[in-house]
């Protein structure tokens, strides 16, 4: 699209009503902070420049808005003086400006294109969002004209009865004419009239409308535009966002057999044909080939899975795990920083860390991987069509060469070499008849048991 744009990211405020030590805009929904979902959806619009506003000694907000420039609001004084932060930013930019909010982590770019369009089809100094949330509570309600066209914003403290009964909710996503956006800042008042003696940006549409321009607004779902101010409000927002990302999935081709019981992280790429059990949970950074199945009760995070593997019921894949395609991955199995080659079977409870595996290996039942000494992590190297016996401990850093069989109960501290056996464990001693012996020694040093009456 031919088009200046510019969006800003409102983020400086600390968001006291999360009750936490950590700003607002950090709390992640789908495990991703909602600055970065703002972000995302900014980006969609390929503006020419992204501006995060953010407050003094924020660097960690600073990073998660990147590669989005950022300036600091020295004081948080409200929303239009966080429009206000961005001016020597903006300096000379007479294009359009998208200002969003960073606690508002569901929009979608379609919409912003929708306002963007009305704004310009109305010539209007500013264009809205607003929404009709099932209980409007604390949002500021769009006060409508006669014709339909944006009269004002008014913030829910400082509406009257009768405007509190608006369902129209500002959702705060704003568009304004870059040419006309600092004399409407310039004539914000100081906030000394208002509930929260802060610059509303909101009253910029009050000052237009008293200035003869025309404003604007348009509607979207409440459920997307939806603003998180609390814990309660930020479980919602997540389960909103879960529901949208499940429906993505199913959509490109992913059974869900309980698609409510599945927690999928906003960057989780699911394959064609994946089949996923309940209650499966992704962390961030994993990627599934086609046709795999994850049976119930999974935890995976970091970790690439190859075409029609099965991981599950009930393992646990950490970061820097990479499987193959046709590995099989069981119960009580833990992988981690590990790469399985093609095939690989490691189907119950074993711990397979800082290892490379080979195509076709069989790890057995119970093996470990002793990758850590306390102090330094070390690695094993297991070639191909090796079998593990059941219960071996592999003490790292050690190799076994390809077709070599380790037996069961191993701990093996030293390499193996291709198609050897290796046996590090105790000798077996039989000792004929010795059980009987030991029974009736037992027996008979035993009191007869008393009657019970
Ligand atoms: C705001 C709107 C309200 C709207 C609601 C939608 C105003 C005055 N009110 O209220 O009409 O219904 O959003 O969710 O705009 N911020 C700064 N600097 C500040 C203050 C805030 O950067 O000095 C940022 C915050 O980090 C946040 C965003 O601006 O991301 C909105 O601030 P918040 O305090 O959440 O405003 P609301 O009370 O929700
Ligand atoms: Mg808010």
């Amino acid at each position: 699209m031919n088009r200046s744009l510019a969006v800003l990211i409102l983020a400086a405020g600390q968001g006291t009503r999360m009750k936490s030590a950590r700003p607002k805009v950090l709390h992640a929904i789908a495990q991703r902070p909602m600055v970065a979902h703002a972000l995302a959806a900014a980006q969609a619009l390929k503006p020419e420049r992204v501006i995060a506003v953010v407050g003094p000694g924020m660097a960690d907000v600073a990073a998660a808005a990147a590669p989005a420039e950022t300036v600091v609001q020295a004081l948080q004084r409200g929303t239009g003086d966080a429009v206000a932060a961005a001016r020597g930013a903006l300096d000379g930019f007479a294009g359009e400006v998208l200002v969003l909010y960073g606690d508002t982590p569901l929009v979608l770019p379609e919409t912003l294109e929708r306002l963007l369009a009305e704004r310009q089809r109305m010539s209007a100094a500013v264009a809205v969002i607003g929404m009709r949330p099932a209980e409007p509570g604390a949002y500021g309600r769009l006060v409508l004209g006669a014709d339909g066209s944006l009269e004002a914003i008014v913030e829910a403290k400082d509406a009257t009865p009768a405007q509190r009964e608006i369902r129209l909710c500002n959702s705060g996503v704003m568009a304004i004419d870059g040419s006309r956006l600092w004399t409407l800042i310039d004539a914000l008042g100081n906030g000394n009239g208002n509930a929260h003696r802060e610059y509303y940006l909101t009253d910029i549409v009050g000052i237009a409308r008293a200035r003869g321009m025309r404003c604007a607004a348009i509607e979207a779902p409440a459920e997307e535009m939806m603003g998180v101010n609390s814990r309660a409000e930020l479980a919602e927002a997540e389960a909103l966002m879960q529901r949208r990302l499940r429906a993505a999935a199913m959509a490109a081709g992913v059974t869900f057999t309980a698609p409510e019981t599945v927690f999928l992280c906003a960057d989780t790429r699911l394959g064609r044909d994946c089949v996923i059990g309940p209650f499966v949970v992704f962390g961030p950074e994993v990627t599934v080939g086609d046709g795999v199945e994850i049976p119930a009760f999974c935890h995976i995070a970091g970790a690439e899975i190859g075409d029609h593997a099965i991981v599950g019921p009930f393992a646990r894949l950490r970061p820097g795990a990479e499987l193959a395609a046709h590995v099989h991955i069981g119960n009580f199995v833990e992988v981690k920083n590990s790469t399985l080659a093609s095939g690989v079977k490691a189907n119950h409870l074993a711990y397979l860390g800082d290892a490379s595996i080979g195509a076709g290996t069989n790890i057995g039942a119970g093996t470990i991987t002793c990758n850590y000494d306390g102090i330094d992590k070390h690695r094993t190297e297991i070639g191909k069509d090796v079998f593990v016996g059941t219960n071996a401990s592999l003490v790292a850093p050690v190799a076994i060469g390809d077709g070599a069989m380790i037996a069961a109960g191993s701990v093996i501290t030293e390499d193996v070499p291709a198609d050897a056996l290796a046996l590090g464990r105790g000798r077996q001693v039989v000792k004929e008849g010795r059980a009987t012996a030991w029974r009736s020694s037992k027996r008979a040093a035993k009191k007869p048991a008393q009657k019970k009456r």
